[in-house]
Formats: structure tokens, C-alpha cells, sequence
């Protein structure tokens, strides 16, 4: 192939941060980018298990450090990316994942304590750390921003008012961003998981799950990692302020496959067509 018709847009070389990325959907994608080359740093609040992942790119080859800090503390985040400067000297992603999405609570039995912590963690940590990044970003030229939404910004989870609220707040707070930072080349845009399995689900539950979704499976943290690659690549250079569903069809479904008048089962076999 004439490398010419092939314009493949690299991660080689690119600092990457990645919160949250101790396990699930971080920890994937942190491991995806290592493996185009990225330099990445892997923060969560849970040292041993950043430090197991940053052991797992660099036993493989790749380049990772582990960087302990709180995204919803403005002191530990600054804290973040000091290190991350005297380590590698600038940032050009930054990919806003980490998230809380427990404990589950009924409207009538949540608390003032509860709401905050989850907007804290989920919302403010994204303008916390993008607050940081976005800086280091406009003075080296750009840069660009991936943040994590969820189809609770869509549509309601039952007894997720607060996650839900974070996560509306999250698509409005990637088009205000895109909008801002726009003129200093700097992207902002979020992905939406479907239902993704980051705790080990039951062969049961899975099932269950994916009957739900009209791509007939649960996702795994791997789905989520091309549609990240895509964001953070030059292949991406004209896109901003988007949202990206990777939720094998579950937001465009009006009734899950399981209650629909004409359900999958119904539907004509392939070797009849
Ligand atoms: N798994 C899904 O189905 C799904 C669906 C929609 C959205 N999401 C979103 O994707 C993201 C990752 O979800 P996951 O399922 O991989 O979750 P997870 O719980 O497996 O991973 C989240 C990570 O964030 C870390 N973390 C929590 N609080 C932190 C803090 N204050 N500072 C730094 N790190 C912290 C945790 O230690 C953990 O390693 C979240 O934002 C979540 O809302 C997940």
C-alpha cells in the first residue's frame, strides 16, 4: 500500500494521563495506548493496583508510571500533574475516567454526604483535572480531552440520581470545554459505555445483560479502547465537543429485545434468507 493513502495517525510518542485507570474501562484503555506507544500515566486512588498495571505495560514493553492522587482533591490533582511534568514534560491527553458509581441509593435514601461525594469524584474531578491538563495543552501548542459519560446522561438508571446528574453534567461540561478551548487547538469529547463488565459479572448476569442490548452482548473494557484511540488521534482532528456511544445499540433500542413485540428469537434465521 502507497503510504501515502494511508494516513495513520500515531499515539507514538504522545503523554497520555488516564484516571481512574487502576482497573475497568481505565486500565484498558491505559494498556490500548501503551500499545500504540503512548507515554501513560496511570493515576486511581488505589496505589497497588495502579502499580500493577504500570507493571503490566512495562513488562510488555510499553512506558507507564503510576501516579497516586484523588481527581476530586484540587491539591492532590496539582500534585498530579507537577509530577507528571517532572516526569515526562508535558501532556497531550488527558482522559477524564474516573468515576464512582456506587453506593446504589433510592431517591428517599439518599443524603446530602452521598450527592456530594459522587458529583465531587464524577464532575468536579473532571473540571479539576481538565482545569490542569488544558493549561499544559494550550501552551504546548494543543492537546485533547476525552471524558467518560454514560447512558445515565440519556436515560435514567433507578436509584442513580446523583451518578445520573454527573453524567448529564459531563456531556454539557465537554460541549462548554470544546467551546473554549477550541481556539487553543485543544479537542474535548466524551465517550458513552453501554453496559460494560468491569466486575467480573456472573455467566448469568452477563447473559441477562446482553439480552438487552441489540448487539446481543454485554461490552467488555476492550470495546471501549478503539473509539478512545480514535478520539485522541490526529484521525480525530476535526471532531470536538461529540459524544461517542459505544453501547453495542443500547440507547438507539425504545423497548430492550427481551419485551419487544417482535423479539431477536422471532426473527428470520439466516439460512432461510
Ligand atoms: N462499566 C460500565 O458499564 C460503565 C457504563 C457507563 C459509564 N461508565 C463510566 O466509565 C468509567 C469507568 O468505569 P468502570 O466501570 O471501569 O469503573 P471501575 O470502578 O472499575 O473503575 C473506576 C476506577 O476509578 C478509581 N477511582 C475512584 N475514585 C477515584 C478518585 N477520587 N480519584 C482517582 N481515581 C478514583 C477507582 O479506584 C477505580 O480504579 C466511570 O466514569 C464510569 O462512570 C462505566
Amino acid at each position: 500500500m502507497n503510504e501515502s493513502l494511508n494516513r495513520y495517525a500515531s499515539l507514538d510518542g504522545k503523554v497520555v494521563v488516564v484516571t481512574g485507570a487502576a482497573g475497568g474501562i481505565g486500565r484498558s484503555i491505559a494498556e490500548r495506548f501503551a500499545g500504540q506507544d503512548a507515554k501513560v500515566v496511570v493515576n486511581d486512588i488505589d496505589a497497588d493496583a495502579a502499580a500493577g498495571v504500570v507493571a503490566s505495560i512495562t513488562d510488555a514493553g510499553g512506558t507507564a508510571i503510576s501516579v497516586v492522587a484523588d481527581v476530586s482533591d484540587g491539591d492532590s490533582v496539582a500534585a498530579m500533574f507537577d509530577t507528571v511534568m517532572a516526569e515526562f514534560g508535558t501532556v497531550d491527553v488527558l482522559v477524564n475516567n474516573a468515576g464512582l458509581v456506587s453506593p446504589m441509593l433510592h431517591f428517599f435514601e439518599a443524603d446530602e454526604a452521598w450527592w456530594r461525594k459522587i458529583i465531587d469524584v464524577n464532575l468536579t474531578g473532571h473540571f479539576l483535572c481538565s482545569h490542569k491538563a488544558a493549561r499544559i495543552m494550550a501552551k504546548a501548542g494543543g492537546g485533547n480531552i476525552i471524558n467518560m459519560s454514560s447512558g445515565g446522561a440519556t436515560r435514567a438508571h433507578r436509584a442513580f440520581t446523583a451518578y445520573d446528574a454527573t453524567k448529564g453534567g459531563i456531556e454539557a461540561l465537554t460541549r462548554a470545554m470544546a467551546l473554549d478551548l477550541g481556539p487553543y487547538n485543544i479537542r474535548v469529547n466524551a465517550l458513552m459505555p453501554g453496559s460494560i463488565d468491569t466486575s467480573g459479572l456472573g455467566l448469568d448476569d452477563r447473559k441477562l445483560r446482553g439480552e438487552n442490548v441489540p448487539l446481543g452482548r454485554i461490552g467488555e473494557p476492550i470495546d471501549m479502547t478503539g473509539a478512545a484511540l480514535f478520539l485522541a488521534s490526529d484521525d480525530a482532528s476535526y471532531i470536538t465537543g461529540d459524544v461517542i456511544k459505544v453501547d453495542g445499540g443500547m440507547l438507539a433500542q425504545q423497548r430492550s429485545a427481551t419485551v419487544d413485540i417482535k423479539p431477536p428469537s422471532d426473527f428470520p434465521k439466516v439460512e432461510d434468507l
